[in-house]
């Protein structure tokens, strides 16, 4: 190798670096212009103007199910979840999709929380049906005591559930879960098990905009900052 070749790789490595930086710098720009931006706005000032029936700009989780049909493993991402109540969950599932044959079918599910690290896998199970795309392998998975409920080696927390009912809303079949065991990575929690959400940042979608948002950091005590407040 010539040294004008050698040159021309260590100045293409080198322009690479710097793009690389530069992207994370403006990224970090921009999170912080937006922070600024959310504290300095005062709303006593604006007015409440009514813009409709709308309510998909509410944020949820979003967790990949995993699931399995005829045997095999499928994959499929919701945010249309949350509680049933403190013995519950739901996850709400269009009654086309592929998964809910395997739902049914087993009577199990695993719910897996999302982070950045596997986001792109998140929104891509959720682009592709099983009807059409093999998505066994996009996942390294675990099994635990339930058949029919594969879960995310690299998922923050993976929770494998029973299905003990099924509502039948419009399009969608909403299943009931009953949480059997839940694993944490062991990086997020304390010697007594809790869950340190400061460690992590869970990804939420806003259906709206179709954007994803990660949690930021924690602003305040639950039944603490009601002490504040003076009639
Ligand atoms: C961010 C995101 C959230 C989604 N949430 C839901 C949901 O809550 N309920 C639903 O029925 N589909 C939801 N979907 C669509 C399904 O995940 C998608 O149609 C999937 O391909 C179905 O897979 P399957 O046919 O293999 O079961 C969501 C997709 C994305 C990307």
């Amino acid at each position: 190798m010539n040294v004008s070749k050698v040159l021309n790789i260590i100045l293409a490595l080198a322009l690479v670096a710097l793009g690389v930086q530069l992207n994370i710098k403006s990224n970090n720009t921009e999170n912080k212009q937006l922070e600024k931006q959310s504290q300095t706005i005062d709303f006593s000032k604006g007015e409440l103007k009514n813009i409709g029936k709308k309510f998909s700009f509410i944020p949820t989780p979003v967790v990949v199910a995993g699931t399995k049909v005829d045997n095999k493993i499928n994959w499929i991402t919701f945010s249309n979840v949350g509680y049933m109540g403190m013995k519950n969950i739901f996850v709400g599932s269009q009654k086309r999709h592929y998964s809910n044959i395997g739902i049914k079918e087993n009577m199990t599910i695993s719910i897996n929380m999302v982070t950045e690290s596997i986001l792109d896998k998140a929104d891509y199970v959720g682009m592709v049906s099983g009807k059409e795309v093999d998505k066994s392998k996009v996942f390294d998975h675990f099994s635990g005591d339930l058949i029919g409920a594969p879960m995310i080696k690299n998922a923050p927390i993976a929770m494998e559930c029973k299905v003990v009912k099924i509502l039948d809303v419009g399009n969608y079949d909403y299943f009931v879960l009953e949480v059997v065991n839940t694993y944490a990575n062991d990086q997020i929690i304390d010697s007594k098990s809790k869950i340190d959400f400061n460690k992590f940042s869970p990804i939420f979608f806003e259906m709206n905009s179709m954007k994803y948002i990660k949690t930021g950091k924690p602003v305040g005590a639950g039944f603490q900052e009601g002490r504040k407040y003076k009639k």
